[in-house]
């Protein structure tokens, strides 16, 4: 009993110990043998042998689990100091924060005209029907506010459906010489690949003296913001149709993803549409109180710009949060 008992005190490990049990009061260990011999005995001696055998194993058993116990104990502690955490310690795979594409783009396009000289100027997002309509040319009832899609509220209050206004706000709070972008958030109800309710623009004015401003300075600055934008870029000006702009442009950079050989992003015409311009109508000049001015605007949209120069093909992507998109980036 002494020697299993020292086993016991010598295991190291719970497998260890468990090699000492089987030693002990396995199928074929030493009291379980004395177990055995138990029925060949004479009646008299069997009951003080079986009483003493009890005892034994009583004691080996208590003996046996107080080591269990220690055993335990100390593999427990050696496995969690194992794998402590140390949350103070920097992760170096933890992800780094990066800017939303459609920032970078605005901030790109910030940058770009506030280099030219462009003043950075703001206008509020909910609007009144005069700013975003009347003095931009569109009166009441005239056809192409339906291609508005506008959110109307009370009182001729509605979210501004381009960034146009701010052209109206502007001229109204300054005199000319003006030379000004805005840029931000403008709202329709349209929700498809290349539509979401809540887009943004940016809008461009310059005005100056009557015959100071010309449309061969118009085509200048965005030629060459187009080309800063995209790279080396053919670039072509499309008559069009603005109610605030006369005469007025489309403007088309030759398609990015095929370099104009037609694919289906350019509908096979080897062109993109990306924004419009034109020399400001003089009914928008008469709505401020403007005379012998002359001057040029131009506006378009930056998820456009954005998905374009980034190759994305579906608008609301941006607005999803969806960091396997945004990681790309
Ligand atoms: N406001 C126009 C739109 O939302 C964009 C635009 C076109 C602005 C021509 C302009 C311009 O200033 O001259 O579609």
């Amino acid at each position: 009993m002494a020697e299993l008992e020292a086993m016991i005190d010598y295991a190291k490990d719970s497998a260890a110990l468990e090699q000492v049990r089987i030693k002990a009061v396995g199928k074929k260990g030493i009291l379980t043998e004395y177990f055995s011999t138990l029925k060949s005995l004479p009646e008299e001696e069997k009951k003080t042998f079986a009483k003493s055998l009890n005892a034994l194993r009583k004691s080996f058993e208590e003996h046996f689990s107080t080591k269990q116990k220690e055993l335990e104990a100390q593999e427990l502690e050696s496995t969690l100091s194992a794998q402590r955490v140390d949350v103070s310690l920097f992760n170096l795979r933890s992800k780094q924060s990066i800017g939303h594409p459609v920032n970078y783009t605005k901030d790109k396009i910030i940058e770009y005209f506030t280099r030219m000289g462009y003043e950075l100027c703001e206008g509020p997002l909910v609007e009144d029907d005069f700013h975003n309509f009347t003095a931009l040319n569109l009166p009441e009832y005239h056809p192409a506010r339906d291609m508005h899609d506008t959110f109307y509220f009370h009182d001729n209050k509605l979210l501004r459906t381009h960034t146009s206004p701010v052209q109206i706000r502007t001229m109204l709070a300054q005199k000319p010489p003006i030379k000004m972008i805005c840029l931000g958030e403008t709202f329709r109800r349209d929700y498809d690949l290349t539509h979401s309710p809540m887009f943004h623009q940016v809008e461009g004015l310059v005005v100056d003296r009557a015959g100071a401003v010309n449309f061969a300075h118009l085509k200048y600055i965005l030629e060459s913001f187009l080309r800063y934008m995209f790279g080396d870029v053919k670039v072509r000006f499309r008559s069009s149709f603005f109610p605030f702009t006369e005469p007025s442009a489309e403007v088309d950079i030759s398609c990015v993803f095929c370099q104009g050989n037609g694919c289906r992003v350019c509908s096979h015409t080897g062109w993109l549409e990306v924004l419009g311009c034109g020399m400001v109508d003089d009914n928008v000049f008469r709505a401020v109180g403007y005379e012998d001015v002359s001057g040029y605007a131009f506006g378009m949209g930056v998820e456009r710009l954005c998905m374009l120069s980034l190759g994305i093909g579906d608008l609301r992507s941006f607005f999803e949060t969806d960091l396997r998109l945004l990681e790309q980036f």
